[in-house]
């Protein structure tokens, strides 16, 4: 199987990209910055363009996506608008962007985290922003096409990336590195696949009127 991975070169992306290879299964990485394959995420027409580069793929996992942690007062504008603009925005835009490229039953995997279950000082951008991508994965797996798959994993916080710590020291459990922490990547999954029937009732595009004055 092959399987694009957005964020190949970070402490989460290159311990998945080991596991996967370890597997068997081939690894185009995609990052802003390094390799042959370069998008990024808060950019849909790069995402288009990559794509379309690498042609035809079976699966895109997702280790990629910012957010900007700060005491609730003392948010700003930008850091909101950056993080949706990129763990939440840049996650959504590359599965949209990815819709006419992916072979039929291929899956998407997108990265969530910790703070939506775990809630905690300065957290609560991390903590909205990880809903966001759940809720679209929850959403997504409903609608995709062509028996697509789709679902978010919620590391660990590993023991590499020390500014995570002091935000979730409450739950970081000390010695999980990226290498432990993989296998649990996979472990705990908010799994959604597209098992449901469709609606009984056919979607009806006009609007309700049954409330209307
Ligand atoms: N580390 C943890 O303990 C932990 C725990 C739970 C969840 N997570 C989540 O997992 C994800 C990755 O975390 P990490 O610690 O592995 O981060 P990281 O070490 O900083 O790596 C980020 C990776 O994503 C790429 N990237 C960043 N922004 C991008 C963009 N706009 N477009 C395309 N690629 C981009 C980076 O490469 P370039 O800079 O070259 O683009 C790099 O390969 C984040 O969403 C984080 O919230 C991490």
């Amino acid at each position: 199987m092959n399987v694009e991975l957005f964020g190949a070169s970070g402490t989460l992306g290159s311990a998945v990209q080991k596991a996967l290879e370890v597997k068997g299964h081939e690894v185009i990485g995609i990052t802003r910055k390094s390799g042959k394959f370069r998008a990024d995420i808060q950019d849909i027409e790069s995402l288009r363009a990559v794509y379309k580069q690498i042609g035809s793929f079976d699966h895109v996992a997702c280790a990629a996506g910012d957010v900007f942690p700060a005491p609730l007062e003392q948010t700003t504008d930008e850091q909101w608008a950056n993080s949706f603009k990129s763990k939440a925005m840049g996650q959504i835009n590359l599965v949209r962007a990815a819709i006419p490229f992916i072979a039929d039953k291929g899956s998407f995997t997108l990265v969530s985290g910790v703070l939506t279950d775990e809630v905690t000082f300065a957290a609560t951008i991390g903590t909205t922003i990880n809903y966001t991508v759940e809720g679209f994965v929850k959403g997504a797996a409903f609608e995709l096409p062509r028996g697509l798959r789709i679902n978010c994993v919620s590391p660990t916080v590993l023991t590499e990336p020390k500014a995570y710590h002091q935000l979730a020291h409450r739950f970081f459990v000390p010695g999980q590195n990226s290498q432990v922490a993989v296998p649990v990547f996979y472990r705990e999954v908010h799994y959604f696949r597209v098992p449901r029937q469709p609606p009984m009732v056919p979607f009806n595009p006009q609007p309700d009127r049954r409330f209307a004055n």
